[in-house]
């Protein structure tokens, strides 16, 4: 058995009142019919527990959704995991979040779109920004620690210093800057949401500057973009190394993305425990370590630092789960990466805010 997981990310449900372009959920969301009772939560967070984890994102979709996401929590924290809810803010009062920290929930993390309101419920597909500036209030006065998670690309990369002074004045302990990935639907929007390599470099200038001028905090963490510098990025720290995620239905993953994967035949919690899951299954064995590597990265003085980057990329990509992820500047497909890259100029696709159920035609490799 491989070394024991530390994080869960719990995908509570798929539904969700924001509608944004860049979501990483699959095409093909669970129907709320399918979805784990709390029971069966509660036993993933017992095993969960058992198998080693320290931490989980109680996420989705919307997790206040879920009406017993209370006694989710509390299941979660007398198996000893801490528990961050992250949320996009729509519906979080002070009665529900007094209720939620009862049970012993330690932080919130909360999404926002845009520093400016409009822009931000514009990408959101919905009004929310002013919800999710009294749900920040509410966090505060709540006592629990707050950080905000921003997606960025395109259209808000330019509005970094103005994200980092709302951070500020919402009073958040951390601000994550998760450059945009392309899964699930928002591979759908790749074109349209792609930056330019000078808005990436102004975005990271002003994240340096920042931090010099903010010694104490908030924290800022900069979630690399891994398609303009030629490095591939370690994905999930190693897949089957660090983290599980279990969604909706009971489906557990060895990244988020990977339901997309067509031949993985994931293992689902109904039949089988999280330890069988982590330690036998097939799905969680397959890229695990270095093995499974071909060249160039069998060879590769970097392969125990990257593992050769995401395979979901390396599949939407080539079709290949086991190629060399092309954001690697060694491996024979970068040239994909490259061109996606290249600002060719001329108008650019409109984002297609993400609608429930599935895109038609929208299967398959992009
Ligand atoms: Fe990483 Fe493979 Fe590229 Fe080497 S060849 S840097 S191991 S992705
Ligand atoms: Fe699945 Fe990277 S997102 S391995």
């Amino acid at each position: 058995m491989s070394a024991r997981p530390w994080a869960l990310l719990a995908e509570l449900t798929h539904a969700c009142p924001l509608h944004c372009g860049y979501c990483s959920n699959p095409l093909e969301l669970t129907s709320r019919t399918s979805e784990l009772s709390t029971e069966q939560w509660a036993e993933v967070m017992r095993q969960a527990g058992e198998l080693g984890v320290v931490h989980t994102h109680l996420s989705g979709g919307e997790p206040l959704l879920r009406r017993d996401l209370e006694g989710i929590v509390a299941a979660a924290d007398a198996a000893g995991i801490y528990t961050q809810l992250v949320t996009s803010g729509v519906g979080l009062d002070r009665a529900r979040l007094d209720v939620l920290a009862g049970a012993g929930l330690k932080s919130v993390q909360l999404s926002v779109q845009h520093a400016e309101p409009r822009a931000s419920d514009r990408i959101a597909g919905r009004r929310s920004f002013e919800e999710k500036g009294r749900a920040a209030a509410v966090v505060r006065d709540v006592g629990l620690p707050l950080g905000l998670n921003v997606v960025l690309h395109r259209d808000n990369l330019d509005a970094l210093d103005d994200i980092v002074e709302l951070g500020l004045s919402w009073g958040v302990e951390r601000i994550e800057l998760a450059n945009v990935q392309f899964y699930g639907w928002g591979l759908l929007n790749r074109a349209a949401l792609m930056p330019t390599r000078e808005q990436l470099a102004g975005a990271r200038e002003a994240v340096r500057r920042w931090r010099e001028r903010l010694p104490a905090g908030p924290e800022l963490v900069w979630v690399v973009p891994d398609h303009f510098d030629g490095v591939a990025k370690p994905c999930m720290g190693g897949w089957g190394s660090v983290s599980l995620t279990v969604t909706p239905d009971g489906t557990v993953l060895p990244c988020p993305a990977a339901a997309a994967l067509p031949d993985l035949d994931p293992p689902n919690v109904r039949d089988h425990s999280l330890g069988w899951i982590w330690g036998r299954s097939e799905a969680f064995r397959r890229y695990r370590g270095t093995d499974w590597m071909a060249e160039p990265c069998r060879s590769c003085s970097r392969r125990d630092e990257d593992f050769g980057g995401c395979r979901c990329q390396a599949y939407a990509l080539t079709g290949d789960a086991t190629r060399t992820d092309p954001a690697c500047r060694l491996s024979p497909d970068h040239g994909l990466i490259r061109a996606l890259t290249e600002d060719k100029g001329g108008e650019r696709p409109k984002i297609r805010h993400r609608v429930p159920g599935r895109a038609k035609g929208a299967a398959g490799r992009v």
